[in-house]
């Protein structure tokens, strides 16, 4: 097989090496392509641009593949919990018994959040969205824990991959309590990390509660499946921010707001209002598939489509099945499921969406099941964020141990206005 793709410019020709992975995805190396020629590639929305070579995920959009450092998402979502996977996407490999009690540790031990940090919640507006409690807060975690280090300092990185995965389902419970007005939960030691989750969004210091073990297991699945997926728009954020050696910190608090957007994590809160609105309307699903294909409509069937996956989303067919399983055993029906099943049966057969490849993503079915759950619709998104901090963490990392690593820094092609003279504002028309 050739080791060069060879470019040819007018009479000139430029011989550019090959790279290819484990999974034989072959790419050009075109970083010496400007120095010899002067060109720059222009790939706008980077659809066919791979910023980096990475170890954690791999993804084969055209077959529905997605495996976590090796291991297919179906066999981790069915015998794995989140925090294994966690440590599974960080560390490289799946934890030993002692490994995985260390970890458990360090996670328990840093379930709290600094007293003074409550205080923090007072400065937001009751109807803040949890999403840039979430943020600031991550951030403001940083300044409360000055030994951050690089991840040379072995241990120091442990701990602090371990504090944020454990503090930000703190913080998460936290801003949804102090959102309705309740008082913040302290987590309890015995529970698991998910079933701690539970218990401090939901209970109250008059209202004892055990977290129900199917929902529990539920939302440790949807965490597994949310926990990484290769340079996605949150992710390409966290290595850019990584990558001028701001602290994790700093750079996952950027995954966040990156995710936050409709096209991305806010995708799933989308998909409950376009369902909800269609339940309202009473509209069918026919006559809604057929507005999403309008392009003057500037509507989208949410929940369908994806950049890489030409075909259905691995996570979202584990999800429409224990979707099915968890709303029967706890006995809800939620017409919502029932419009999102039609859609998908009508999208799936028409050829606008045949034609694309747009199968449903995991956001499509993700929601009903945390309605199931109780968790109310403005946190959907940051159940997302913390179900994909190890794959933020392990991908800063990454960018901070490579060798090689330099700031990223794409070029552009400009389009404005050539040289021109500043005109004082009297003589401006
Ligand atoms: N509904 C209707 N048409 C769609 C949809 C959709 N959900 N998604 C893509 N298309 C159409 C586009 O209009 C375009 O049509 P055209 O070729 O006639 O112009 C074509 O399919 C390709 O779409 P692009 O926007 O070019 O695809 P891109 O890779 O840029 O976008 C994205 C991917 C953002 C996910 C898109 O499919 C979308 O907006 N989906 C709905 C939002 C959503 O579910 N986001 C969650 C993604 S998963 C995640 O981030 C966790």
């Amino acid at each position: 097989m050739a080791d060069k793709a060879r470019l040819t410019v007018g009479t000139e020709a430029y011989d550019l090496p090959l790279v290819v992975g484990t999974e034989n995805e072959r790419a050009v190396d075109i970083a010496q392509l400007r120095a010899e020629s002067g060109l720059i590639t222009l790939d706008e929305g980077y659809g066919n641009t791979g910023s980096c070579q990475s170890r954690i995920t791999f993804i084969d959009g055209e077959r529905g593949i997605l495996r976590y450092r090796g291991y297919p998402i179906e066999q981790l979502a069915e015998h794995s919990t989140f925090l294994e996977t966690a440590y599974l996407i960080i560390f490289g490999e799946l934890p030993n018994e002692q490994q995985f009690r260390e970890f458990r540790e360090l996670i328990s031990e840093h379930m709290f959040i600094h007293e003074a940090m409550r205080h923090h919640f007072e400065g937001f507006p009751p109807n803040a969205p949890p999403m840039a409690i979430l943020s600031a807060m991550i951030n403001t975690l940083g300044c409360f824990e000055p030994q951050i280090t690089g991840p040379e300092d072995e241990e120091n990185f442990t701990a602090a991959a371990a504090r944020i995965i454990s503090k930000v389902r703190t913080i998460a419970a936290a801003s949804y309590k102090k959102a309705i007005g309740d008082p913040i939960i302290y987590p309890r030691f015995d529970l698991s990390y998910t079933g701690n989750f539970l218990h401090m969004m939901f209970c109250r210091p008059n209202k004892l509660c055990e977290p129900d073990p199917l929902i529990e297991r539920a939302l440790d699945q949807i965490f597994i499946l949310h926990a990484d997926h290769e340079q996605n728009c949150s992710t390409s954020t966290v290595r850019m921010v990584a990558s001028s050696q701001a602290n994790l910190y700093a750079s996952v608090a950027a995954g966040v707001c990156a995710l936050w957007g409709p096209l991305h994590g806010g995708a799933n809160v989308a998909v409950i209002n376009m369902l909800e609105a269609i339940r309202q309307s009473g509209e069918s699903v026919e006559s809604f598939v057929t507005k999403v294909k309008d392009k003057r409509a500037h509507s989208r069937l949410m929940g369908f489509g994806h950049r890489v996956y030409k075909n259905y989303d691995p996570r979202a067919k584990f999800l429409k099945a224990s979707t099915d399983a968890v709303l029967n055993k706890l006995g809800i029906h939620d017409p919502l499921l029932d419009i999102a099943v039609q859609l998908e049966s009508v999208a799936l057969r028409d050829p606008y969406f045949i034609e694309r490849k747009l199968y449903p993503n995991v956001d499509f079915y993700s929601g009903i099941i945390m309605r199931a759950a109780g968790i109310p619709l403005d946190m959907f998104t940051v159940l997302f964020a913390i179900g994909r901090m190890p794959g933020w963490i392990a991908n800063w990392r990454e960018v901070h141990t490579d060798p090689h690593g330099r700031i990223y820094r794409p070029r552009q092609i400009y389009t404005g206005p050539t040289a021109r003279d500043y005109v004082p504002m009297s003589e401006r028309r």
